[in-house]
């Protein structure tokens, strides 16, 4: 962080007693964000209380580890996504694996914290990457700020969680620093809002078009993996006529030199859509089409934005293609809200929300603009809208073709999200509903994410595999078999697919078409609503496949789990548990570590998600 903001600050006496020079590292693992705006808040409150700070990723920190010396605190917020460590934490966990001693060298005394973002859904991988973090770094040298490892929920909590670390961590460290724990107490929420941008009307320059200027919107992450823009090959509904659901087969051009394996991911750029820009603008009291001349308030502000410095944009477009519109409403967000409502009535009623925050807020789902429409004192300025919402972040979409039987393109599997939030809101997915709106030829942002991914083939081509993939979990399985097929893999394949009826029985004639060539070996399709009072699942399957599993297994298959996180994925291991420990003679308790053994040997391997 800028240290020169260290001059501007004001100490006051509370303030005063931190001692001088007093230094904290701060390193986060990052994939979506949360974790580096985390970081980014407490770097800026260590500023506020008169220390400074060296704010960066895990993996960039091995380049820099002497900024440990003479540090006062070493803290660490970081992320898991299905058991692996964000890209930019990767470096920093491979080496805690290989050389632990050598990391918990390089923090030998140093005071520590690790605070764990994650989301309870992936139950089994829930907080692993900060765990061990925490664990190797307390069984090295024990210095922990806070008595116990504490984390976050994305899934219901995570706002809460993160202050209440954060006050313990404010306390350890007032402790390590041999002050009183007043002396530091952690912000209260609302510090004001300082426009991160400054906003000025302009007269209309040039209409924004999509397939002219979709590539200028570019967010950190899209420049950092390689964004390109490729055109729809093909947009086609999986879903039967009669289906109340949507699900698109979209194929993109690869541009040049993108490359991908089968099981890699797709992340998309897309833009929110029109319905919920529209509503934003009218919070803001805007037109879509009023123009703005946008620039940053200064050099350090907002190093995560995706506006292009400088430009002329419409109010359409800004909302568009730059913002994050449907997030549930950060407490530090509603903060500022109640701060703002000049009615008192409503400012007692945010105030209120606030209180009961998890009930209001996030089991409702409520966003920034829902609730800037239903309290109308409350009013903001588009710059500080757009300090206040985070940046649209692409989406990441299973793959669902192999490169091996289409080269030059790409095809996702996208579910079409849209629904009533618990408060009433119709919520629009933001890349679905793009994707499926793009007409063949139209373009898409994209980039491929180049996984360190498990989620692949096994590399012999002899080794059978056990595909379990309800919905559209099926997509990288889609993928899987024609790079079986192209490859002329000989290894047995069984696929396991779960839909409600034939209505959502996607690519079924191309899944027919696997086992008719001999690519699949055998099918087994569960129909949870096909037949009434009874609900067959998957699970329910691969355990009338007990014999065949057991044959599978011992012959080396790999498993592959794809969808669901929270209720699928824990049933699907279960069976898999049951059948072995039945199997093998043994206590249920066995199985499961029999798969968790499988699990570590890469051979069970799953791609879930919340
Ligand atoms: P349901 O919606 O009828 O309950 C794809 O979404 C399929 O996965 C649907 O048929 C859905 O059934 C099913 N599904 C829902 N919960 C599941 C679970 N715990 N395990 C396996 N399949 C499940």
């Amino acid at each position: 962080l800028n240290r020169g903001a260290r001059a501007k600050r004001q100490i006051s006496t509370e303030k005063a007693s931190i001692p001088f020079n007093t230094r904290l590292v701060i390193l986060y693992g990052s994939n979506m964000g949360t974790c580096e705006t985390f970081a980014g808040e407490l770097a800026l409150h260590a500023v506020n209380l008169g220390m400074t700070s060296d704010l960066m990723s895990l993996d960039s920190f091995l380049d820099k580890t002497d900024v440990v010396n003479g540090c006062a605190a070493v803290i660490v917020i970081c992320a898991t996504y299905n058991g692996t460590p964000p890209d930019n934490a990767a470096k920093f966990i491979r080496l805690l694996e290989k050389e632990p001693d050598k990391v918990a060298e390089i923090f030998t005394d140093k005071p520590f914290t690790v605070f764990g973002c994650g989301n309870s859904q992936w139950l089994r991988t829930y907080q692993s990457i900060p765990r061990f973090i925490d664990k190797t770094l307390t069984a090295a040298q024990g210095k922990r700020l806070t008595a116990n490892f504490l984390y976050g929920d994305a899934d219901s909590t995570l706002d809460d969680d993160f202050q209440a670390w954060k006050f313990a961590m404010w306390e350890g460290l007032s402790d390590s620093l041999g002050m009183s724990g007043a002396s530091m107490k952690p912000d209260g929420g609302a510090a004001g809002l300082e426009p991160a941008y400054v906003v000025t009307p302009c007269q209309a320059q040039e209409k924004f078009e999509t397939e002219k200027h979709i590539g200028e919107i570019r967010s950190k992450w899209a420049i950092q993996n390689g964004l390109f823009l490729g055109k729809v090959l093909k947009n086609k509904e999986l879903q039967s006529a009669n289906s109340d659901r949507s699900t698109h087969h979209v194929e993109i051009e690869l541009a040049g030199a993108q490359k991908y394996s089968a099981g890699d991911h797709l992340a998309v750029q897309g833009g929110n859509p029109l319905e919920v820009v529209r509503q934003a603008a009218k919070v803001l009291g805007l037109e879509l089409s009023d123009m703005f001349h946008i620039r940053k308030a200064s050099l350090e502000a907002v190093s995560s934005s995706i506006i292009p410095e400088g430009a002329k944009l419409s109010v359409e477009m800004i909302l568009m293609w730059c913002v994050e519109l449907q997030q549930t409403m950060s407490k530090a967000q509603l903060a500022i809200l109640m701060d703002r409502a000049s009615c008192p009535y409503e400012k007692k009623a945010l105030e209120a929300m606030r209180n009961a925050y998890n009930v209001e807020v996030v089991k409702r789902k409520r966003t920034l603009i829902e609730v800037l429409d239903a309290y109308n004192s409350v009013q903001v300025t588009l710059a500080e809208l757009l300090t206040l919402l985070p940046p649209l972040r692409p989406r990441y979409y299973s793959i669902s073709s192999s490169p091996l039987a289409t080269a030059g393109h790409v095809s996702v599997t996208v579910g079409v999200v849209r629904g009533d939030s618990p408060a009433g809101r119709l919520h629009l997915g933001v890349a679905s509903n793009f994707l499926a709106s793009r007409k063949v030829g139209q373009l898409v942002g994209c980039f491929v994410k180049d996984t360190k991914s498990n989620f692949r083939l096994p590399a012999a081509a002899d080794v059978p595999i056990i595909l379990v993939g309800p919905g559209t979990g099926v997509a990288p399985f889609r993928g899987f078999l024609y790079d079986r097929e192209a490859s002329k893999a000989t290894g047995t394949a069984v696929l396991f697919f779960g839909c409600r009826n034939d209505d959502d029985f996607i690519y079924r004639e191309e899944l027919r078409g696997f086992k008719e060539r001999g690519v699949l070996k055998d099918m087994h399709v569960a129909f949870s609503r096909k037949l009434s009072g009874r609900k067959v699942y998957v699970q329910h399957l691969i355990e009338q496949q007990s014999e065949e599993m057991l044959k599978m297994l011992e012959a080396g298959a790999y498993i592959y789990v794809c969808g669901d996180a929270k209720h699928m994925a824990p049933d699907v291991r279960k069976a898999f548990a049951k059948i072995l420990a039945e199997g093998k003679g043994l206590p249920l308790s066995e199985g499961a570590a029999l798969i968790d053994e499988l699990t570590i040997q890469k051979r069970y391997i799953e791609d879930v998600w919340a």
